[in-house]
């Protein structure tokens, strides 16, 4: 496939800056920069002009960036600034200020996407079936929630990629609770979120599109065998630690064993909370589906990792559409998207 060449800035965390091959740099350091290092050397190879760009905490080097070298489109891989992931919608606003096409979500989404507790809210309010929970902001006493039921799943209100969770994170007692709260707070510094544990198939739910939105296949993570009394649950190790996964088979593919119609519900779900959430550009539900059928959604991730290999691509190449092909099409969503058009 040809592409029309465009400028591509693209903007990453300063730590994260690839280098200019892989050689000579070992599985543990390439895992770090492995999705900045993918996009840059994919999009080189597409035939675009491309500038790395690394932030840490100055707009300057943005704006610097953006009026020598006036990109056509910044490739948004930056999640945070200040060293917070919080601020990670700030630099989306940023660019609609400039005028900046990028790509990903707009500002609204990833600022609701990224608050496990605000998604809920939402989800109840239009019925669509999520774990009970309650907050523990930094801080606050820890009071047993008494409407909740044993074992609750313990996690940070807005980290990501399976941050923070071990299998300590399922807790089934109030003092187990109240010990992993502790723990959170103290080594993540965030606010925490108790859920109650949903045991069930894990499957993700991985979405394109501004107005009109695509659902690619349904992907299952397959936990492989790992060992039968440990919980089924995508742990840091489980998520990050490539020789675990590969000793135990666990894998990420599209979904086996449901029917046509199961998995046009799953994708029809997808695609509503998609618009609920205010999504754009590209982004990936993760829910669990129980014995019984009851289907539950986790969390909504806008800006989901498109590092080649991880669920994204898989689920696109799902649909004959390779990683070039992936990474085209979130650029094609960003050029089009239009900030004003969205109302609010
Ligand atoms: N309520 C829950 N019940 C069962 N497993 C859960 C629950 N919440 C999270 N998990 C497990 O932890 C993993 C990570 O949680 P998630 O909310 O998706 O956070 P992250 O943003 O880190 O991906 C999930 O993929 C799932 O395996
Ligand atoms: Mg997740």
């Amino acid at each position: 496939m040809s592409f029309k060449p465009l400028r591509i800035l693209v903007l990453m965390h300063e730590d994260l800056v690839p280098p200019a091959s892989l050689r000579g740099h070992s599985k543990k350091e390439i895992v770090m920069w492995k999705t900045e290092f993918d996009v840059v050397s994919t999009l080189k190879k597409m035939g675009h002009e491309v500038q790395p760009l690394g932030v840490h905490d100055d707009l300057g080097v943005i704006r610097k960036a953006l009026a020598e070298w006036q990109p056509h489109i910044a490739f948004n891989l930056l999640e945070e600034f200040h060293g917070s992931s919080l601020f990670d919608h700030h630099i989306a606003s940023y660019m609609e200020l400039m005028r900046q096409p990028y790509t990903g979500c707009n500002p609204r989404g990833l600022l609701l996407a990224h608050d496990k507790a605000m998604c809920k809210k939402i989800f109840s309010f239009h019925r669509i079936r999520t774990p009970s929970f309650v907050v523990f902001p930094r801080g606050a006493r820890v009071r047993a929630p008494r409407k909740l039921r044993y074992p609750l799943f313990v996690k940070s209100l807005y980290e990501e990629g399976s941050y923070g969770i071990a299998q300590a994170s399922i807790v089934g007692t109030e003092e187990k609770l109240r010990e992993r709260v502790a723990f959170l707070h103290e080594q993540l510094d965030t606010a925490v979120i108790a859920e109650e544990y949903i045991e069930g198939r894990e499957f993700y739910l991985s979405l394109i599109g501004n107005e009109r939105v695509q659902a690619l296949p349904v992907l299952e993570m397959e936990f492989g065998t790992i060992p039968e009394d440990a919980p089924r649950i995508a742990t840091s190790k489980i998520k990050w630690d490539l020789r675990y996964q590969k000793r135990h088979g666990i894998d990420v593919k599209p979904a086996v064993g449901l029917d046509a119609q199961q998995l046009e519900k799953l994708q029809r779900l997808g695609k509503r909370i998609y618009r609920l959430l205010e999504l754009s550009g590209y982004a990936r539900i993760d829910l669990r589906v129980t014995v019984s059928g009851e289907v539950y959604v986790l969390e909504a991730n806008a800006n989901p990792d498109v590092g080649s290999g991880e669920e994204m691509c898989v689920a696109a190449a799902a649909v004959g559409i390779d990683y070039p092909g992936l990474l085209q099409k979130i650029l094609a969503l960003g050029l089009h998207y239009q900030p004003e058009l969205r109302g609010f």
